[in-house]
């Protein structure tokens, strides 16, 4: 097979995902997404890389778009897609899973347990939705914040109330959510690859901190799922049609509840799924981009390019 992968440049993932293929007996190619370009036209959409064509070139294409590029990002990936080339992610999808807010809609719609989140835009209703959401303290999230930056835990209502209208005033949309307090600290990583949850982590913070992001220091280690965890975090991606997914999980007294569901998620790092698990993340991810074109070429997986397929 000829896998283009439409990267932003997520070095160690892209080596990693090239040593897979390779050994695997495919032809990989990195697409740099700042390198690709499109025509639309009525009888015929075409993508270029560095001025040459490459609309055909590809049996798949596996999107890794960091987060800085989305729009762009998506434009291409919809490009291929309105070509018919098989991706294994559709840009509604990516885009699903780079919004919060929208992402806990649709697994609300398929009653997937989440901590429960308020949103609002006026100031009257800022005070009512908190209300709604609960007691302090209380999480305020930036819906399309990344890596823990953009995560705060305010204990003062008034001042939570206050934080949460200015980032809203400056354009930094959020969301207020109640606070897991038995679970601080500490979160799932569940990688999901298609129908199945290929390695779990557990990340700890080191600091006391109530976020357990690796890239704000967290430590991880391999870690087990239940079988109703496991239904969760399945039921999480196929929500929102991700395939390729990093799903995080809290184990609430209530029982798990999902944070959020990440879009081409990492594997690589000292702290990474990868190396802590020693599951081989990057031969799941061709595996599956394989089969999934045979299914598609078949007609069967035809509605993996289907954006309704999130529905
Ligand atoms: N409602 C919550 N209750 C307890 N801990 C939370 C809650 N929301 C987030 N956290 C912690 O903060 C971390 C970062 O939050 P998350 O929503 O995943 O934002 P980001 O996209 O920046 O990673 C989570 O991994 C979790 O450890
Ligand atoms: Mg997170």
């Amino acid at each position: 097979m000829k896998i283009g992968i439409l990267t932003t440049g997520q070095v160690d993932e892209d080596k990693r995902l090239v040593e897979a293929a390779t050994q695997a007996g495919h032809e990989i190619t990195l697409l740099k997404l700042m390198k690709c370009s499109m025509s639309v036209c009525p009888d015929e959409g075409q993508i270029f890389y560095d001025g040459e064509e490459i609309s055909h070139s590809f049996d798949i294409i596996i999107p890794r778009l960091n987060v800085s590029y989305t729009s762009y990002g998506l434009a291409i990936l919809r490009q291929f897609q309105a070509l018919d080339v098989y991706v294994t992610d559709t840009a509604y999808s990516i885009e699903l899973g780079r919004d919060k807010l929208r992402c806990l809609q649709y697994l609300m719609r398929k009653e997937i347990p989440f901590p429960t989140t308020g949103y609002a835009d006026s100031k009257d209703d800022i005070e009512n939705i908190f209300k709604t959401v609960g007691d302090v303290p209380l999480v305020i999230k930036l819906i399309e914040g990344t890596e823990g930056t953009g995560v705060f835990l305010v204990d003062d209502v008034k001042q939570a109330e206050n934080l949460y209208a200015t980032l809203n005033q400056f354009d930094a949309p959020v969301i207020v959510q109640k606070f897991i307090a038995e679970s601080a600290g500490e979160d799932l990583r569940c990688f999901v690859v298609g129908d199945e949850i290929v390695a779990t982590m557990k990340r700890e913070s080191q600091d006391g901190d109530f976020r357990a992001n690796v890239s704000l220091g967290g430590h991880s280690s391999s870690e087990e799922l239940s079988e109703q965890e496991q239904k969760v975090v399945l039921g999480a991606a196929k929500a929102i049609g991700l395939n390729i997914a990093g799903v995080d999980l809290i184990r609430s007294n209530e029982g798990p509840l999902i944070i959020e569901i990440n879009v081409s998620p990492d594997f690589c790092g000292e702290q990474g799924i990868e190396v802590v698990t020693g599951i081989d993340v990057a031969a799941a991810i061709i595996d599956y981009a394989v089969n999934g074109k045979k299914l598609y070429d078949q007609g069967k997986g035809i509605w993996l390019q289907d954006d309704k397929k999130a529905s």
